[in-house]
């Protein structure tokens, strides 16, 4: 990071902190090589995230800073606007997180930082920084694979062994995998076009809900989460489920937010909603929309599962489905794969909806798994300067024709199991 001021510079390296980290109560493992401290970065979206995690799972310091209300403004994310948030925020979001720590960067053991997959214009601000950090603290860097760390963050607060189902369902990405190991995942389906995410950020937007103060300040998902709850009949609207005849764990969502935009131009002519005005019935069409992307994650999910029994590559007293990722905040979502769960004998597990969200945490824990199975650590300094991101990345071993050739049929889930 040539931009950063020699006083930013030497206050990252200073500091007084390892006494008063002791005082705390915290660290008290510090030192004898059981429990590592790993500092992680985030940056491969639109939320510049940076914590320091300890071996144990605690979070010993955390900074977030987030681009939302710049990207509402314009209506999406813009990467050149994203960079340069980035840029501008990385260095104060290190400092806090570390104050927060008590901690210097020689004070940790290693850096972790998403490389992969996601925005480049984003990823470059980030693994460049944790190179930098690599530098001044002579530190290992270890690359992370942003979907991994979603996926390892449930392990953090929760006794989660392998191998286990994952569901991970955010703005960027929709996947099913089976995480056999910190570092062995096999792909069992994947987005064709859209994210649910995505869906829901692009319906929000279309339903001008941000013209309403309740929902101004919120992503897509959360105010169509909202507004769904506010609901009279969620059985109004009725969208067309997804992929129904692919006996396959794909998803799509283009299809759905299609129907939706044509529906809401329909309702906007019949009653003459005008400019920033907002169609009637805003709840219940919300409420349906969410019903549909529920059941379309939720079958898919239960395939996933059937396919898993059927392989028995579950232990069969030990089934986890771990869900995370942004659209995992949805408590409705959330009760609909629970009930899916309990129906099929997986036990379910949710990490805390902060930690489902983008942030430095889930990089930090991602690097602390790794660090002690002694997977992926960089420790050469010309490797570490060589080290490249990649905007698209694939999940581990790629099973999506594994499972189609399955040929599972796994009836679609009613609405009536969803709202009974
Ligand atoms: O994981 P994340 O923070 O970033 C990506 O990697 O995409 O997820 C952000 C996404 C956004 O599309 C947002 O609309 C969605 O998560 N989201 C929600 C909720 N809160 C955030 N979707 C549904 N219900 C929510 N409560
Ligand atoms: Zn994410």
């Amino acid at each position: 990071m040539s931009g950063l001021s020699v006083m930013k510079r030497s206050r990252l390296l200073r500091g007084n902190c390892l006494s008063d980290l002791f005082k705390r109560g915290r660290g008290r493992q510090f030192g004898d090589g059981t429990c590592a401290r790993i500092l992680g970065i985030e940056t491969s979206c639109d939320d510049t995230g940076i914590a320091i995690v300890d071996g144990a799972g605690r979070i010993l310091g955390d900074a977030l800073h987030s681009q939302q209300s710049t990207h509402l403004q314009y209506g999406g994310i813009i990467p050149p606007v994203a960079r340069e948030l980035h840029r501008k925020n990385i260095t104060d979001v290190c400092e806090r997180a570390l104050r927060e720590a008590n901690l210097r960067v020689r004070d940790v053991d290693a850096i972790a930082v998403t490389v992969m997959p996601g925005l480049a214009l984003s990823l470059m601000i980030g693994r460049s920084f944790g190179q930098y950090l690599s530098k001044i603290g002579n530190k290992p860097l270890i690359p992370i694979h942003h979907m991994e760390a979603h996926a390892l963050t449930a392990r953090m607060s929760e006794k989660v062994d392998f191998p286990f189902l994952v569901l991970l369902i955010s703005g960027g990405h929709c996947m099913l995998a089976l995480v056999k190991d910190v570092a062995d995942f096999y792909l069992l389906g994947t987005s064709v076009d859209d994210a649910p995410g995505e869906a829901l950020d692009k319906t929000a937007r279309r339903l001008k809900m941000r013209n309403l103060p309740e929902y101004a300040d919120k992503n897509g998902g959360a105010a169509i989460e909202l507004a769904a709850s506010k609901a009279t009949d969620p059985f109004q609207f009725e969208f067309p489920a997804p992929m129904t005849h692919y006996r396959d764990c794909s998803f799509s969502f283009s299809g759905l937010k299609n129907s939706a935009d044509r529906m809401i131009l329909k309702m906007e002519r019949g009653h003459d909603v005008l400019g920033d005005g907002v169609i009637p019935d805003l709840e219940n069409f919300c409420a349906a929309f969410q019903l549909c992307v529920a059941k379309h994650i939720g079958h898919r999910t239960k395939r996933a599962m059937m396919f898993l029994d059927r392989r028995e590559l579950l232990p069969q007293d030990k089934k986890t489905l771990v869900v995370s990722g942004g659209v995992a905040c949805n408590n409705f979502i959330a009760r609909s794969l629970q009930t899916i769960c309990s129906e099929m004998g997986y036990r379910f597990v949710r990490p805390p909806p902060k930690f489902c969200m983008d942030n430095g945490i889930m990089i930090a824990w991602n690097g602390i798994e790794r660090w002690n199975a002694d997977v992926g650590v960089l420790r050469d300094p010309i490797e570490i300067e060589k080290l490249e991101f990649q905007s698209r990345a694939p999940l581990g071993i790629d099973w999506t024709d594994v499972v189609r050739g399955d040929d599972i049929p796994c009836r679609t889930i009613r609405s009536k199991e969803l709202y009974p």
